[in-house]
């Protein structure tokens, strides 16, 4: 059930995003790898993709926070803490999170890296809700960045049509209105699909030498038939699981915010939550798989183009290596 309790609930209050200029379409892959254009478009509604060419995630993350900075008319002194969902820190540490502090000057707030892959940015959202809800943290920003340019290997073609670069941010704040803001979520992890969708090398596992650079693994490795396989069945269940502890039937949904990994899984997914095609966002056309980034970029270029109100209620979904998945029930509160 919905927790009632609380004496608070966190709400996304402003939304910022950053896409890389450069863009790579599917005719770029035709010519590095045995692929064309009509597949990429009906195997997985991918058109093109952005690419960080200089720079790393915690620049791309640095200016999404800026974006929603400004548009919301906050400074970053009154930020008390910063979470970034990535697979693709700048470094193993410091966390991207000290590193995109420092880059706005955001001087009073403290924050980390979270690790969850496809769902980070889900996992990063409950986590930050959860700092508001506790009454000690007024403004968290959630980030979700990816520069998955920088661990795609592109001699793969059933993993490098996919991925993009990009990163997008949300602002989290206290309402004592409990109709708005994060209501509930149902959030999973189950490690026995480690082998699924990984990157090996580079960690305490494999440090990285000269025979881990020459068997690629510092790549993304990804048995594509699997996930898709496990991402449909899960993102539905967890999702209708969430629907029916909160009592709410498909009519009542907005929007249903997918993570943006391949369109059928999306209209698998929606097909069996029972929500209509025209109640789904996707800008997965446009960018591709950007991982962490995927939802929030979704919820800022809705809000943005006017097609999300106040009082909507949105089930965002996702699914990603590890495995992680899960789902989160909010009723958005901007007008
Ligand atoms: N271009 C052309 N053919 C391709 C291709 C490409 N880019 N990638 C794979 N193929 C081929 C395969 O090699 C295979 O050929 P074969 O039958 O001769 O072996 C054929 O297409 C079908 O492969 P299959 O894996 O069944 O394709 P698919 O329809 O499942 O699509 C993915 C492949 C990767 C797009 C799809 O499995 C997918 O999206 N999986 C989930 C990925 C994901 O969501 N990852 C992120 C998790 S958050």
């Amino acid at each position: 059930m919905q927790n009632k309790k609380r004496l608070r609930n966190a709400a996304i209050t402003g939304v910022g995003m950053y896409a890389p200029e450069k863009v790579l379409d599917n005719k770029y892959f035709e010519s590095i790898v045995d692929t064309n254009d009509e597949w990429i478009r009906t195997r997985t509604g991918i058109e093109e993709r952005r690419i960080m060419e200089n720079g790393a995630t915690s620049d791309m993350a640095t200016k999404a926070v800026e974006d929603l900075l400004q548009s919301t008319n906050t400074s970053a002194e009154e930020i008390d803490a910063i979470i970034v969902a990535t697979v693709t820190p700048d470094m193993l540490f410091p966390a991207t999170a000290c590193l995109v502090q420092d880059n706005i000057g955001a001087k009073n707030a403290w924050g980390f890296d979270l690790s969850a892959a496809c769902s980070g940015f889900l996992y990063a959202l409950q986590t930050g809700a959860g700092l508001i809800e506790g009454g000690q943290f007024n403004k968290v920003i959630v980030i979700g960045a990816d520069k998955m340019s920088s661990i795609v290997d592109y001699t793969d073609r059933n993993s490098c049509i996919i991925f993009g670069d990009g990163a997008s941010a949300v602002l989290l704040e206290p309402t004592d209105n409990l109709d708005y803001g994060i209501q509930d979520s149902v959030l999973v992890c189950d490690g026995s699909g480690r082998d699924k969708l990984y990157l090996k090398g580079g960690g305490s596992l494999n440090p990285a030498t000269e025979e881990t650079v020459q068997n690629r693994m510092h790549y993304l490795v990804q048995d594509g038939k699997a996930v898709f396989k496990v991402a449909v069945k899960q993102m539905a269940e967890v999702s209708v699981n969430l629907m029916e502890k909160n009592n709410l039937k498909a009519e009542d949904i907005t929007y249903l915010v997918p993570h943006q990994a391949n369109k059928r899984i999306i209209d698998a997914t929606a097909n069996r939550m029972g929500i209509d095609k025209d109640k789904v966002m996707i800008n997965i056309q446009k960018y591709g798989n950007t991982t962490a980034a995927t939802i929030p970029l979704c919820l800022t270029e809705y809000y943005r183009d006017g097609k999300v109100k106040k009082g909507d209620k949105l089930i965002l979904s996702a699914f990603g290596g590890g495995f992680t998945f899960g789902s989160i029930y909010l009723v958005w509160s901007i007008d």
